[in-house]
């Protein structure tokens, strides 16, 4: 069933595991992770980018697939279709006025009173809507759609107390080393500050750039109150990877269901690791 994330997190965070959120692209992404949730009986979060929504033909059509897919496949863990990197209030309440559950606004960016002016406006229209939110403080490397970063700015926990007292926001994504697409050489993550924010602010924390990161650092950050992990470049790295399979190896495929067919399990076999890893299977 549909829902915001907020008891989805909160539960996580109490059980000590971690729910997944992983980015859509399109109909057999979505088929994918759902499928993937729904047999590890999982919580799951379909992380949406604004760039992905565009693709996708708009905010209102992935709701429509997702909400259509839910109840053709018999979906009945708990989904939440989340607003990935919202750029501006104005996308955040598109994506809420168009069915989004959960929106995450990022205007870690911009000077911190600005960051708390914006995130404060998005919660009071996402909460009066049902709809989560998830803000961010300090910069994630690397790139994802248009968000680019120069480097990795570290979030300051004093700031981040400051910004959940004043906004009311439901989750929290501290940038503490993480990266968007591959590392570079092994990550390295800021374990204590993620330890002393997650004390200071009795909130979950949300881990992007979750490709790439070993198996003991996930499981560390889980262990210090990160209850979201976001994960994108794997499965696009998974999916390219047999459709190429079989792009090279056969001439004469022409039905696009025989190549991306097995893109989508690919995805699928990927989300299922995935959710074991980060030990939300069997939480729905
Ligand atoms: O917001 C999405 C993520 O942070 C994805 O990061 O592409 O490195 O897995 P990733
Ligand atoms: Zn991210």
């Amino acid at each position: 069933a549909l829902e915001s994330m907020k008891d989805m997190l909160n539960n996580a965070l109490k059980g000590g595991y971690a729910v997944g959120q992983f980015n859509i692209n399109n109909l057999e992404w979505t088929q994918a992770i759902l499928d993937a949730a729904q047999s590890e009986q999982a919580p799951v979060i379909l992380g949406v980018s604004e760039g992905a929504a565009k693709y996708m033909g708009g905010f209102k059509v992935v709701t429509a697939i997702v909400k259509a897919l839910i109840e053709e496949s018999k979906i009945t863990v708990p989904v939440a279709i989340h607003l990935d990197h919202g750029s501006s209030f104005e996308k955040c309440k598109a994506a809420i006025d168009a069915g989004f559950t959960s929106v995450m606004i990022d205007a870690s960016h911009h000077p911190f009173e600005e960051n708390v002016e914006t995130t404060k406006k998005v919660v009071d229209y996402a909460h009066a809507h049902g709809v989560s939110v998830e803000a961010e403080l300090g910069t994630v490397g690397g790139q994802e759609d248009d968000v680019i970063a120069d480097g990795v700015i570290y979030a300051d926990p004093k700031e981040c107390l400051e910004l959940v007292q004043r906004t009311g926001i439901d989750c929290l994504a501290p940038a503490l080393g993480s990266v968007h697409g591959p590392y570079k050489g092994e990550p390295k993550l800021g374990f204590k500050e993620m330890e002393e924010i997650c004390k200071t602010i009795s909130l979950p924390l949300v881990l992007h750039g979750g490709t790439g990161i070993p198996t003991e650092q996930i499981k560390k950050s889980v262990s210090l109150g990160t209850a979201k992990i976001n994960v994108n470049t794997e499965n696009q790295i998974e999916f390219t990877k047999a459709v190429r399979g079989i792009l090279a190896t056969n001439d004469t495929v022409y039905d696009p269901r025989k190549f991306i067919g097995p893109g989508r399990e690919a995805i699928k076999q990927t989300v299922i690791g995935k959710i074991r890893e980060f030990g939300s299977n069997g939480k729905a």
